[in-house]
This record gives structure tokens, sequence and C-alpha cells, in this order.
């Protein structure tokens, strides 16, 4: 596996090291190819991106990414929306899923749903016009970017509970009414059992009966709001992992940005991040290795070996580092060798 690996800024330089003790712990046939990019980068050379270092993602398998950090300089370009546009990978797959020994926000843990986000267009078209008195943000909703997003969720679905929740804004924004249509005849065709909600009763709903959800498809903003809040049913944002697909690539990151208020004070949950190695693999084929680092995930949680927001004392590098010693362990008993 040729694998791209960005840290980005911000705790992206603790929890993704964390996550690559992880991936050599497995022992597995991997290049690794670093990848500067982001605002640090931006400061030290002008630019957060180059043609090449796209070049570089494009000639990679898969891509694991830590975080950066965006100003709201409107000059400045999002590192991580332009890779997402130039790799074309319009599916954000973002699995809510409750861990063990980590309470979330209802203190419940009957609830398995993934967030299916669609990644190229909508509100995040950067078709804008920003003016002294008046500035405006071009929506864009298509009947190829609909149907797409629609067909993967679809897919997920069939999976799974075979069960998909459409959401939209459809009775205030007419262009919602479209990824609507689309979304339900793809799901009548595949014979997915659907229904819709609008995207405010969606979040009241996520919050109160979480266990009724499978598969949500939604558009770009509405799943960038809606899987954030959805980290405090899990847990924390430093619980949740995520996957961008398109046709030919695939890049994995966690959920969270790169949190300024705790960075480089190794306080960092990392679990985010290995959780997005995990998927990494499983999307390469790499099952064993992915359920190892479930297992040692899980004896490090009954362990109560946890950073501080999950209510622990430990610090990124010790959580890291006790799954790596599960997987070590593992390797000597099966083995017999360090
Ligand atoms: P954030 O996700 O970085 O942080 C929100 C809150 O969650 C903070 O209090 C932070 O301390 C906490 N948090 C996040 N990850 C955590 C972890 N692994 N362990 C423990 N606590 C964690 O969101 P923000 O503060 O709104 O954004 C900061 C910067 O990150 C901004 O520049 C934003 O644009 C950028 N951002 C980047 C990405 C990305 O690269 N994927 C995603 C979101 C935000
Ligand atoms: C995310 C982030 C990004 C988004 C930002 C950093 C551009 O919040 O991946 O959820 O809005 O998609
Ligand atoms: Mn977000």
């Amino acid at each position: 596996m040729k694998l791209a690996i960005i840290e980005g800024d911000g705790i992206g330089k603790e929890v993704i090291p964390a996550a690559v003790k992880v991936l050599d712990a497995l022992r597995m046939d991997v290049e690794k190819i670093p990848v500067e990019l982001g605002y640090g980068k931006w400061e030290r050379t002008g630019s957060a991106i180059t043609d090449q270092d796209i070049d570089i993602l494009k000639s990679c398998d898969c891509i694991l990414f830590g975080a950066v950090t965006t100003p709201p300089d409107p000059d400045y370009k999002s590192v991580l929306l332009t890779i997402r546009k130039e790799l074309d990978m319009y599916a954000n797959i973002r699995p809510i899923k409750p861990l063990p020994c980590v309470n979330g926000i209802l203190g419940r843990n009957d609830f398995n749903f993934v967030i299916v986000r669609e990644n190229t267009e909508g509100l995040y078209s950067g078709i804008e016009e920003i003016g002294e008195d008046a500035s405006y943000t071009k929506r864009v909703v298509t009947r190829k970017g609909s149907q797409r997003i629609a067909e993967y969720a679809c897919k997920l679905a069939k999976s799974r509970q075979n069960k998909l929740t459409i959401v939209h804004k459809s009775n205030v924004m007419k262009s919602d009414k479209l990824f609507l249509d689309v979304c339900r005849s793809t799901a009548a065709a595949h014979e997915v059992e659907y229904g819709d909600e609008l995207v405010d009763s969606m979040a009241y709903k996520l919050m109160v009966s979480p266990e009724k959800y499978d598969v949500i498809v939604t558009t770009n903003l509405f799943g960038d709001i809606l899987s954030d809040m959805s980290g405090a049913l899990v847990g924390g944002l430093g619980l949740l992992p995520s996957a961008n697909i398109g046709a030919g690539h695939a890049f994995f990151e966690p959920v969270h940005g790169s949190a300024p208020d705790i960075a480089g004070e190794d306080l960092a949950n990392p679990i985010a991040a290995i959780l997005s190695l995990k998927m990494l693999l499983e999307w390469h084929g790499n099952m064993t290795e992915a359920a190892l680092i479930e297992e040692a995930l899980e004896s490090t949680l009954n362990r109560g070996i946890k950073t501080p927001d999950l209510g622990g004392s430990f610090t990124t590098e010790e959580v890291a580092e006790s799954i790596v010693d599960h997987i070590r362990i593992k390797f000597k008993n099966t083995y017999g060798t360090d």
C-alpha cells in the first residue's frame, strides 16, 4: 500500500503520529509518504498546498489526514476543500457508533448510524461574491451530484439495516427539492426503505432517539453540522472517524479539526485518528488488522486508559502506546515474536 500521511496543523501533529505508531505495530507492507500541507506550511512558504502535493496525493493508494487550521481570511483557500474537490471525493462517510466504557451525552449505547454527506457541492460550491454591504454564496445541487451520493448511501444501507433517512430543507430552499427527489427515486429503485426529515427536526430527533436511524444521507453543510453534533452522542469529537471516497481516491480523517485550544499539550484524544486508520484498512481489505485495532482499543478503554476529554488523565501518547502494547502482545502470543 502506498499511503500518503498528512499531519497538518495543531493536534493533527499529535494524533497522526499516534495513529502511525499503531500502523507500524501492525507490521504491514506500507510505503509511507509524508506530505506537509496546511496553515503552517502557508506561513512558512506562502502556499498551503501546491500542484505537486496534489499530484503526490493522486499517485497514492490512499491518504491518512490529521487536521488543518483554516483562517477566516477570504483569500485563504481551504486545503481540505481543495483536496476533496481535486480528487473528486464525493462521499463523506461518518459512522456514529458508541464505544465501550465511554458515555455519550445521553448515557446510552443502543444506536449505530452513519451520516453520508455529499462532499463536493451544496454551500461548499466555492462560488461566492464578497462585498462591503452584501456577500453571497451560491448553493449548488445537481442531479449528478445527488445521484451519486444517493447511490452510495443506498448501497451502504443495503449492507446494514436497509433504512435510509434523507435530510434536507426543501420547505425553504427549493434547491433541496432536487436532492430529495433524486434520493427518493434512487432508494425506491434499490428497494431501500426510506423516509425524510427536515434538518432542524432531524437535529432534535437525533438527540432524542438516535436508535431510530441507520443511514442518513444529506447535503454538504447539513452533514458537517449533524456529524459534529452527533459527536456528543458518542462522548466527544475526539472519537469520530471519517472517510472521503471518490471513484479513484480514498482519504481518511478524524471529523474534528486542529483544536488550537489544546494543541501541543499531548492532551488530544487520538481515537478518532486511530479509528480513521481502521476505516482505511477496512477499505483496503485488511480486515484482520482492522479487527486487531478494534480489539486493542476496547482493551485500552476497558482499562480506563483515556484522555482528559473522556474524563481520563492519560496523554495522547499513552493511549496510543496502550493500543500498540496490546497489538505487540497479540503478535507475541500468535507468532512467538516481539
Ligand atoms: P475543532 O474540532 O478543532 O475543536 C472543537 C472542540 O473539540 C475544541 O474544544 C477541541 O479542543 C475539541 N476537540 C477536537 N478534537 C479533539 C480531540 N481529538 N481530543 C480532544 N478534544 C478535541 O473545531 P474548531 O475549534 O471549531 O476549529 C479549529 C480549527 O480547525 C479551525 O481552523 C477549523 O477551520 C479547523 N477545522 C479543520 C478540520 C479538518 O481539518 N478536518 C475540521 C474542523 C475544523
Ligand atoms: C469537516 C470540516 C471541514 C468541512 C472544514 C475544515 C473545511 O469541518 O471536515 O467537517 O467543513 O467540511
Ligand atoms: Mn466539520
